[in-house]
C-alpha cells in the first residue's frame, strides 16, 4: 500500500460523507501496521457539536475492530460537489486522537487531493509539545 492508494481511498471514503451542514466532505483513510485499511468520512448532526470528524471516524473503526497499530493515514477533503484540490489539515481534537495511538515521531499524516499526495507530515510536526499516554 503506497501513499498514493492511500490517498485515493481517503478520496473513496469522502464519497459517502454526510455533511448537509458544512457542506464541506472529508474522506480518510487509516492503514494499521498489519495492512489493513480503515476507512472513514466526516458525519455530521443537526446537533452540530456531534459531528465527528474522518480522520476520528477511520480511527475508531480501527479501534473497535481490535486494531490500534497505525502507520499512516491519509486525509482529503474539501466543499461538497467540488474536487478537493488543497491540504485539508487535521483540527486539533483528531490530532489528540492521533496523539493516543500513534507514534509520535513516525506516523506519517498524508495530505491528499485529487491530484495525489500534496505533502506528509509527522505529528510531532503538527501537534507540538504533545500530551499523550506518557505524559502521565
Ligand atoms: N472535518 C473533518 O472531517 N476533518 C478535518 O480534519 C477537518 C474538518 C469536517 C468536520 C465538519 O463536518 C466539516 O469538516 C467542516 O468543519
Amino acid at each position: 500500500m503506497d501513499k498514493t492508494q492511500l490517498v485515493e481511498m481517503a478520496l473513496e471514503a469522502r464519497k459517502k460523507s454526510y455533511s448537509p451542514y458544512s457542506k464541506f466532505s472529508v474522506g480518510a483513510a487509516l492503514l494499521a501496521k498489519d495492512g489493513r485499511v480503515y476507512t472513514g468520512c466526516n458525519i455530521e448532526n443537526a446537533s452540530f457539536s456531534v459531528t465527528n470528524c474522518a480522520e476520528r471516524t477511520a480511527f475508531f473503526k480501527a479501534i473497535s475492530d481490535g486494531n490500534k497499530e497505525f502507520e499512516a493515514i491519509a486525509i482529503v477533503g474539501g466543499e461538497c460537489e467540488k474536487t478537493p484540490d488543497k491540504i485539508c489539515a487535521p483540527c486539533g481534537v483528531c490530532r489528540q486522537v492521533m496523539m493516543e495511538f500513534c507514534d509520535y515521531d513516525n506516523f506519517d499524516i498524508i495530505l491528499g487531493s485529487t491530484s495525489g499526495v500534496i505533502k506528509t507530515v509527522k505529528l510531532k510536526d503538527i501537534l507540538p509539545l504533545g500530551f499523550g499516554p506518557d505524559s502521565l
